[in-house]
């Protein structure tokens, strides 16, 4: 069974293994180190006591933002991502959240996929936001801003 919880520091190096291990382009241990406390939150799936995947999130007053969400390869496809997601959602409704936002690479669709299903909706294209080692393009990737109004929000 999967329980969830908040971590703090002390889980970096457990979060940046699971990071690693799905990104192209990892977050640097210094900016996984920087998204503890202040305006940050986080979220992460434990399979016993083993840390299987995690949000982080960003509060800037009335927008959260999703700032990423990953499950080790290993637990893929079990629904925990799902379940981090909705209960990113449940959080901002919980603390009045009015919009909730968050960027994709346009070449993940398995993410995109999860993102429309729980209810985002795309609202526009960052070009070249990413860098990308497809050698179809020019070394950058378009990001889709997506986005989820919760209240009478800006959206
Ligand atoms: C995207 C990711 C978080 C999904 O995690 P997961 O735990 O495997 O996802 P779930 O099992 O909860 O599946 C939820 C939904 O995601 C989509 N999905 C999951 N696996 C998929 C696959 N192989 N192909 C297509 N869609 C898929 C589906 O919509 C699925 O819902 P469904 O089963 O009802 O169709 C995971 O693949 C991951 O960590 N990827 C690398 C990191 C990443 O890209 N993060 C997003 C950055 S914006």
């Amino acid at each position: 069974m999967i329980n969830f919880k908040p971590v703090n520091n002390d889980a970096v190096e457990a979060l940046m293994a699971i990071e690693n291990a799905c990104h192209s382009h990892p977050w640097t241990l210094k900016t996984m180190s920087s998204c503890f406390g202040g305006r940050y939150f986080n979220l992460a799936a434990f399979d016993g006591d083993i840390l299987v995947g995690f949000y982080i999130g960003e509060k800037a007053g009335p927008d959260f933002t999703l700032m990423d969400i990953c499950v080790t390869p290993e637990h893929q496809g079990k629904g925990i991502a799902k379940q981090l997601l909705s209960k990113f959602i449940e959080h901002g409704e919980q603390q009045n959240a009015e919009n909730l936002f968050l960027e994709v690479r346009e070449s993940n669709t398995r993410a995109i996929k999860l993102y429309e299903q729980a209810g985002f909706i795309e609202m526009s294209v960052r070009k070249n936001y990413y860098p990308s080692d497809d050698a179809t393009k020019n070394g950058f990737e378009d990001a889709i801003l997506m986005g989820m109004a919760l209240s009478l929000g800006f959206m």
